[in-house]
């Protein structure tokens, strides 16, 4: 059965005080909350991986980090490592996120390269994709994902996929305080099931999680959630706020 995610995207937020405030906040907000089949994740800048992974110790909290360099190691000044993140106790990353590819140039080529260096690591990658509003008015948004879906992922083999979540982010929905409808999600999340299934089998889409991402919050994650191939959410702004993020996560 796949597994329920609610991850918390930092992205450039939080100084080392304020990231440990608020991971200690969040695993208090958690303490005696049921979780049962979900997992709850948050995502801080590199910095402080290591404040957050102290900070939520021995708690239901995971830590996982915003990025990383598709290279083992070597004259890469300013990046980071699979191994480097693997040896100080992250397991999982984030991959493809639309502000990456919007300011750093990420494609899939490049997206391709970065997963095969965290399947090596045995990190496991959630990797993020969404189109962008002009996309989604052309009624290119199904083309625009099927492609950033198989462009970076489908030459994985079928084993590699228990460490694949992925996170659909339509762009227009990210920081906008728009979020897509539950419909919207869901005719979506659907349809990339779909596209994992005709690929690697119903066994392997069946096992997937599939998040949802864009202005997801207190007031709009339980009608999101409550749709059938929404297996949980990647949270930016409402992660933020530990009393939020604890919101969003019961709303699961
Ligand atoms: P917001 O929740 O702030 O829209 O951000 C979503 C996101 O980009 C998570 O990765």
């Amino acid at each position: 059965m796949r597994s329920k995610i609610v991850a918390g995207n930092w992205k450039m937020n939080k100084n080392v005080t304020e990231s440990k405030a608020l991971a200690e906040e969040l695993v208090s907000e958690l303490s005696g909350v049921s979780l049962e089949n979900t997992r709850v994740i948050v995502s801080p800048t590199f910095v402080n991986l290591t404040t957050v992974l102290a900070a939520s110790e021995g708690s239901a909290v995971e830590v996982a980090a915003q990025n990383m360099h598709q290279e083992a190691k070597g004259a890469y000044t300013g990046e980071i490592s699979a191994s480097m993140l693997k040896s100080i106790g992250i397991k999982t990353v984030i991959l493809g996120h639309s502000e990456r590819r919007e300011y750093f140039g990420e494609d899939e080529a490049l997206l391709a390269k970065k997963v095969n260096a965290a399947m090596q690591t045995e990190l496991e990658v959630i990797y993020c994709f969404g189109e962008v509003l002009e996309e989604r008015k052309n009624n290119t948004h199904f083309d625009v994902v099927k492609a950033q879906i198989s462009g970076a992922l489908f030459h994985l083999n079928t084993a590699a996929w228990s460490n694949i979540i992925l996170a659909y982010e339509p762009v227009w929905a990210i920081g906008t305080g728009e979020t897509a409808s539950a419909d919207q999600a869901q005719e979506m999340h659907a349809f990339i099931r779909g596209l994992v299934a005709d690929q690697y089998g119903a066994e392997v889409a069946d096992n997937v999680s599939i998040l949802y991402g864009g202005s997801c919050k207190p007031s709009n994650a339980e009608e999101i959630f409550s749709k059938p191939d929404v297996d949980g959410g990647l949270i930016g702004g409402a992660s933020l706020v530990a009393a939020d993020f604890a919101a969003v996560i019961k709303a699961i």
